[in-house]
């Protein structure tokens, strides 16, 4: 039986229950999930993402001073008092080798607590679009491609992304049902203009998430968050730890 794949644009165009059985893989490339790939690559010990700045207070003071570091933003920048802000090329592994991130952002960990009814819940984003395909692949059930959004809009990076990754599903060979039109406008999208580092980076810095980024001074994140395939790892959260770390294949 073909497997369905679902572009879900918005994380509220889906409700909780539809992943059930399903592998989600939450997209944030701006800047989110690129910035925690960023930090499993650099040895961080594991993610833990909060939905609010004072419950990722709460639950990093739970840790054993020296090993936890708080990490996130608020429209862009560093939240006050946190260690880290969202920016990928902050989590070198000076600082974050063998340390627990607890992390709050806007949209991109309140995407991943919608998406906790999953049977898998994996983190992708431009940087390791391969990487993901290839453990989708390796997996059953129905794919749903779970786009952060900023702000409540739909943004052009996770969609592209996710049009990314299922294309490479459909390349892969794997008997795949791509016909769900929010699919199809995401595959469409990356044939456009995602195959084309400059084209994806035009993408990227266009986009609301883009143009926020730029208001903000960060604008040099973008391009760290379009190239692809820089890491070959996938984190997965894992519900019953509440943690992301670097998935397996899975038997
Ligand atoms: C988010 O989760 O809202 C984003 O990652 C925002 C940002 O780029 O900092």
């Amino acid at each position: 039986m073909s497997r369905q794949v679902f572009v879900h644009l918005l994380p509220v165009l889906f409700e909780p229950a539809d992943l059930q059985g399903g592998v989600a893989v939450v997209i944030d490339v701006l800047r989110a999930t690129s910035t925690i790939i960023h930090a499993l690559a650099a040895g961080a010990e594991c993610v833990v993402p909060c939905g609010e700045i004072d419950e990722a207070r709460r639950v990093a003071v739970q840790s054993p001073a020296g090993t936890v570091l708080l990490g996130g933003e608020r429209g862009g920048l560093k939240v006050s008092g946190f260690d880290l802000g969202n920016s990928p090329v902050e989590y070198d592994s000076g600082k974050v080798r063998g340390k627990r991130i607890v992390m709050s952002t806007t949209n991109g960990t309140r995407a991943m607590i919608r998406a906790r009814g999953a049977r898998r819940v994996l983190i992708a984003a431009l940087i390791n679009s391969a990487a993901a395909a290839q453990m989708l692949a390796c997996e059953s059930g129905p794919v749903h491609f779970v786009c952060a959004g900023t702000d409540g809009h739909i943004t052009l990076e996770d969609v592209l992304c996710a049009g990314g990754i299922a294309r490479r599903l459909g390349l892969a060979g794997g008997d795949f049902d791509t016909n769900d039109d929010a699919t199809q406008l995401a595959l469409n999208l990356y044939e456009t203009c995602g195959r084309d580092y400059d084209l994806a980076l035009h993408v990227l810095r266009s986009s609301r998430g883009g143009r926020n980024l730029m208001d903000c001074g960060l604008g040099s994140d973008i391009a760290v968050c379009a190239k692809e395939n820089r890491f070959a790892i996938v984190p997965e959260l894992f519900g019953d730890s509440w943690e992301i770390r670097i998935a397996g294949n899975r038997p």
